[in-house]
C-alpha cells in the first residue's frame, strides 16, 4: 500500500542548494513537475494538499553512509532495512547508501545479492550500494567492473581493522587501480587510520590493565587518522582514482583532503554528526554509557571538534554523513565486560543528522543553502544520484521534506524510532522538526509520524538513469 499521487506542497518557503525562495510545488507520477510561485495554469484539482505555511520544503536527505543489519565485532547492527530506513524518513532522509560487504571467503557477487535481498523487501526510502572490498585477490580485481555495471560504482577499503577488513598499501592500490579503470564514476572510498599502529598502542594499553572505553580514543589518536589520509590521497593521486574518505573526525585530515583538492586530486571528505555534536568527554564518563558513544575513528577533544566545525565551515568537508551503526545496550555491555577493545564500534545517527545540522543554520554557523549542499545536495552530485535527488527541480523525484523551523523538542531514546534502546543525544534539546515528507511523492511521513509500508524503496544502480 502506499500513498502515492499527485500533490500540491503549499505555502512553504523552497530550499535548495541555489535558491531559496516562497514557492508552491507540483508533484506528479513520482516526479517534480513544478516550483513556483503561481501553480494555477497546472493544477487540476485532483492533487492532494500538504500544508508547508510557515514551514521549509527541502530536498529528502542522502544519507551516503549507513549500516542496515551489519554483522560486526561478534553481533548485528540493531536495525533492520525496514527500521532504519523508516527512521531515515522521520528524520528527513529519502536516500541512503549503504555498505554492501564481501564475505571473508567469497565473492563481491555474493556480499550485493546478500544485501540486495535484505533491503529490497524492507526499505521504505530508496538505497544504493557501496561494497567493502576485503581481499585484493585476482578474482576480487576482476569483479570490480562488474560491481560497476550493476550499479555499484564507489568500493570501501580499510586501512585499520587487521584480520577482519585491513588491506595493506600494495592492496589498496590495486584495488585503486582496477577502480579507476572502471569507469568514470568509479571511486574508492577509504577508512584512514593506521591500523597496525594502532594495533601496537591497543595492545600496549591490554598490558597496562586499561579497560575503559576513553582508552578506544586514547589508542586511535587523531595523528594515526591524518596520516592514513595522506597515504591514501597519495596511493589513490598515483593511481588516478577517485577517492572518498568516510567519518573524517578532525580537522588535520579533513585540511589534508582540502590541500589535495585544491591541488587538482579527486578526493572528497564526510563528517558525522557524532564529531561535531559529541567529545571524548562522553566516552570519558566510562562504564556503558561511554562504551554507547564508542565508534571509529573514535570521538575528539573539545577543542578538536571546535576545529573540525571551522574545517566544515570552510568548505575542507564536502558532506555530511551518519556512519549509522548502532548496536544496543546489552551488546555494549557484553563488550565493555571484556575490555574497551571489545566494545562494538557504532553509533546511531541516520534518524537525527537533519536536524542536528540544522542546529547550525539556527546559531548561524552556516546558511539555509548549506544545510541542504551538505546534506542532500552534495553527495548526491558525488555519487551519482544527481539530478534525480538531491535537489528541487522540475524532473527530479519528488523526495521531499517539510520540515517546522517553529518547534523546539529534545532528543530522547522515548521520541526516537531507531531500533536501539538509548540515544547518545539523551536530553539535547533542538529547534525544529520533520513534518511531512515525501519519497518518489508517496507519503511516508504526515505531521511527524510514519505512515508508510515496508518495501516501498527501490534499488538506485548508480549513476541513476531517469
Ligand atoms: O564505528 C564505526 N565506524 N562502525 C562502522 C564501521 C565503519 O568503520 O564504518
Ligand atoms: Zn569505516
Ligand atoms: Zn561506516
Amino acid at each position: 500500500m502506499t500513498n502515492v499521487g499527485a500533490w500540491v506542497v503549499a505555502g512553504g518557503t523552497v530550499v535548495t542548494p541555489s535558491w531559496t525562495g516562497r514557492a508552491d510545488v507540483l508533484v506528479r507520477d513520482e516526479k517534480i513537475i513544478a516550483v513556483a510561485s503561481d501553480l494555477s495554469d497546472l493544477v487540476d484539482g485532483s492533487e492532494r494538499r500538504l500544508d508547508a505555511a510557515g514551514k521549509y520544503v527541502i530536498p529528502g536527505g542522502i544519507d551516503v553512509h549507513t549500516h542496515m543489519e551489519m554483522p560486526f565485532m561478534s553481533t548485528r547492527a540493531s536495525d533492520t532495512f525496514f527500521s532504519g530506513t523508516r527512521a531515515a524518513a522521520l528524520g528527513g532522509t529519502t536516500t541512503i547508501v549503504d555498505f554492501a560487504m564481501q564475505p571473508k571467503e567469497g565473492t563481491l557477487q555474493e556480499g550485493l545479492e546478500e544485501w540486495m535481498q535484505r533491503a529490497g523487501p524492507q526499505a521504505v526510502i530508496d538505497y544504493g550500494f557501496h561494497i567493502i572490498v576485503r581481499r585484493s585477490d585476482q578474482a576480487t580485481l576482476d569483479e570490480i567492473p562488474k560491481m560497476v555495471s550493476q550499479g555499484v560504482t564507489s568500493f570501501k577499503v580499510f586501512m585499520a581493522y587487521p584480520n577482519e577488513f585491513y588491506l595493506d598499501d600494495g592492496g589498496i592500490l590495486k584495488v585503486m587501480q582496477t577502480v579507476a579503470a572502471s569507469g568514470e564514476q568509479a571511486m574508492v572510498l577509504v577508512h584512514a587510520e593506521n591500523g597496525p599502529a594502532i594495533e601496537v598502542l591497543m595492545q600496549q594499553a591490554i598490558d597496562a590493565g586499561l579497560r575503559d572505553p576513553i582508552e578506544h580514543a586514547r589508542t586511535r589518536p587523531a595523528a594515526l587518522e591524518a596520516e592514513a589520509t595522506g597515504r591514501a590521497i597519495a596511493l589513490a593521486t598515483l593511481a588516478g582514482c577517485k577517492l572518498h574518505v568516510v567519518h573524517v573526525s578532525n580537522a588535520d585530515a579533513a585540511s589534508r583532503i582540502a590541500r589535495a583538492a585544491t591541488g587538482g586530486a579527486d578526493v572528497t571528505g564526510e563528517t558525522c554528526p557524532q564529531y561535531l555534536y559529541l567529545s571524548d568527554e562522553d566516552l570519558a564518563q566510562g562504564g556503558i554509557e561511554g562504551a554507547q558513544v564508542v565508534c571509529t575513528p573514535p570521538l575528539r577533544s573539545p577543542a578538536e571538534v571546535q576545529e573540525l566545525w571551522t574545517a566544515l565551515c570552510r568548505g575542507d568537508l564536502m558532506c555530511v554523513a551518519t556512519d549509522h551503526c548502532p548496536f544496543c545496550r546489552a551488546d555494549k555491555a557484553h563488550g565493555l565486560e571484556q575490555g574497551f577493545q571489545h566494545i562494538p564500534n557504532g553509533v546511531p545517527g541516520v534518524e537525527h543528522r537533519i536536524v542536528l545540522l540544522y542546529q547550525a543554520v539556527v546559531t548561524g554557523q552556516i546558511t539555509l543553502k548549506d544545510w541542504v549542499r551538505l546534506t542532500a545536495a552534495a553527495p548526491a552530485e558525488r555519487f551519482g544520484l544527481a539530478p534525480r535527488k538531491g535537489t528541487l527541480a522540475p524532473g527530479a523525484d519528488a523526495d521531499l521534506v517539510v520540515f517546522d523551523p517553529n518547534v523546539t523538542w529534545t532528543l530522547s531514546v522515548e521520541s526516537q524510532e531507531m531500533n536501539v534502546d538509548y540515544c547518545i543525544y539523551e536530553g539535547k534539546e533542538v529547534v525544529g522538526k520533520v513534518d511531512a515528507v515525501l519519497s518518489r511523492g508517496n507519503l511516508l511521513v504526515e505531521a511527524g509520524e510514519f505512515v508508510g509500508t515496508s518495501g516501498t524503496g527501490s534499488f538506485l544502480g548508480r549513476p541513476v538513469v531517469s
